[in-house]
């Protein structure tokens, strides 16, 4: 136990989207009762944090930094505004958060025409974004485990592979009373996300199909049984997710005025949730302008930028059918958080102005060209971080960027997880629907340097001799 430990004691309540109904916090809910609509989380005391001024909250997070307490090391440094009835031991730390910006190098700026840089949330315990959600999950699914004494609990979800990657290791990770089951489109996440619940023991299912079937399972199950679904649907976890918001507004010493935030938005919770920690974060005073943020989209899984791309008067909600994306990770035709979005973004445009939201669509050339690029310049980009990058030139060509504003795209995952993309993307082997085609002059291989039987018969002495010589020649070096 640490001293630092804020008092705990507030409250969370559920706040329906649909019909404005209330509900406390004290039991797992998903969806409106009354009406069926998603829920946001708000603090009904949240008033009460204002009296303290922006300063003081700065400065309390500021020196939160340093904090010993194991607790507030991650997404919990902002406490207050997440969770405010955990005790310090219901929070699960496994080192997400306070991920790294990392600008873009004077090579890539120079290409791209604009500054910019990237937020590395790949660089969580489970390589994405999702284990700030999870954290928060967690944390709160602990409390609830010890309020109720459960002594079983099935968390499950569906993914494209980052979420179950997430959900699993944070379940492994707590251990009993949670069990974890995931739900996979069968041959739509990469063998990397496949393998990270498998080695967590997660129990892995597979269903013939595309995320959104098995969006529509993990609904259904968790209506008519006993388990916790960690689908962002959860709305623990979008106040999880908030901490990109907040962590980006101390990156920059709590003034994002003038900044473009880009986003790749596939269930939608993500986009959701960093567009409510901004706002909290401008109501409390602790920022005084909000940044812009710009949604992404491929145009083979576009349903929210097809119903922003539409005059207002005319806007319908229309889910669509994807088709194989290279940005599989938001390979989504259906988005639960649809209605979030829209609500956030009415609040988004009325305190931002007109141009504070916008969506962005991309093609499968751009996303993938565009991510090779950020990687030969020293990001570690996935595919979704490549869609954001191109969502940022394509803002740019049709003049959305001014010429005094900063960017900020966000790298969601780990470039290693989509290995296989880029594998196809060199080896030029892409099934026709992605409708990639690789640019030679980014092609890269490994070249065996000599036949492989060359290391029989010769000593370790010769051999490496032999192998320098060769490489020698290969790298066309002169002796000294
Ligand atoms: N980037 C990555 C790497 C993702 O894994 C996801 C979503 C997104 C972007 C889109 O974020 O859904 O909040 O709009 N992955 C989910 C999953 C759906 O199951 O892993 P979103």
């Amino acid at each position: 136990m640490s001293t630092n430990f804020p008092a705990c004691g507030g409250r969370m309540e559920y706040v329906c989207l649909g019909c404005g109904a209330r509900y406390p916090h004290d039991s797992l809910l998903y969806a409106c009762p009354k009406c069926d609509n998603v829920f946001l989380l708000e603090n009904p005391d949240f008033s009460s944090l204002k009296k303290y001024d922006g300063l003081y909250w700065r400065k309390l997070f500021d020196e939160r930094t340093a904090s010993r307490s194991t607790a507030l090391r991650g997404i919990f440094r902002y406490y207050e505004l997440l969770v405010p009835f955990l005790a310090e031991d219901d929070i699960v730390y496994l080192g997400e958060g306070i991920t790294p910006i990392v600008e873009a190098p004077p090579a890539l700026r120079s290409i791209v025409g604009v500054p910019f840089s990237y937020k590395n949330d790949g660089q969580n315990p489970s390589a994405s974004f999702k284990d700030r959600g999870m954290a928060c999950a967690f944390s709160y699914l602990k409390w609830l485990c010890r309020r109720h004494k459960w002594d079983e609990v099935l968390t499950i979800c569906a993914s494209t592979g980052d979420t179950s990657a997430s959900a699993a290791l944070y379940a492994a990770y707590v251990g009993p009373p949670l069990k974890s089951v995931v739900l996979l489109p069968k041959g739509k996440v990469t063998q990397q996300q496949l393998s990270q619940p498998l080695g967590s023991g997660a129990a892995v299912l597979e269903l013939p199909g595309v995320f959104d079937d098995c969006m529509k399972v993990v609904e259904r199950m968790a209506e008519r049984h006993n388990v916790a679904l960690l689908n962002s649907k959860n709305s623990w976890r979008i106040l999880g997710q908030e901490s990109w918001a907040y962590e980006t507004a101390q990156w920059f010493d709590w003034d994002v005025s003038g900044l473009c935030v880009f986003v790749p938005v596939g269930n939608a919770g993500n986009i959701t949730a960093i567009m409510c920690g901004f706002l909290k974060l401008r109501e409390l005073g602790v920022i005084t302008a909000l940044p812009r943020v710009f949604g992404v989209q491929s145009e083979h899984a576009d349903p929210v930028y097809r119903y922003y791309a539409a005059p207002p008067q005319q806007r319908r909600w229309q889910p669509v059918r994807v088709r194989a994306s290279v940005a599989q990770a938001a390979m989504i035709g259906n988005p639960v958080s649809f209605p979030r979005v829209s609500a956030l973004a009415e609040r988004f445009i009325a305190e931002g102005g007109e141009n504070s939201f916008q969506m962005i669509q991309v093609t499968e050339q751009q996303i993938m060209d565009a991510t090779l690029l950020a990687n030969r310049h020293g990001h570690i980009a996935c595919t979704q971080g490549g869609e954001c990058l191109a969502g940022l030139v394509n803002a740019k060509i049709l003049g959305l960027i001014g010429e005094q504003e900063r960017v900020l795209l966000t790298a969601t995952a780990h470039s290693l997880k989509f290995a296989g993309f880029q594998e196809m993307y060199f080896t030029d082997s892409f099934p026709p629907e992605y409708g990639v085609t690789p640019d030679k002059s980014l092609d890269n291989r490994p070249l065996l340097l000599l036949s492989e039987n060359s290391r029989e018969g010769r000593s370790d002495a010769d051999y490496a001799e032999l192998a320098a010589d060769a490489l020698a020649e290969r790298l066309q070096l002169e002796k000294k």
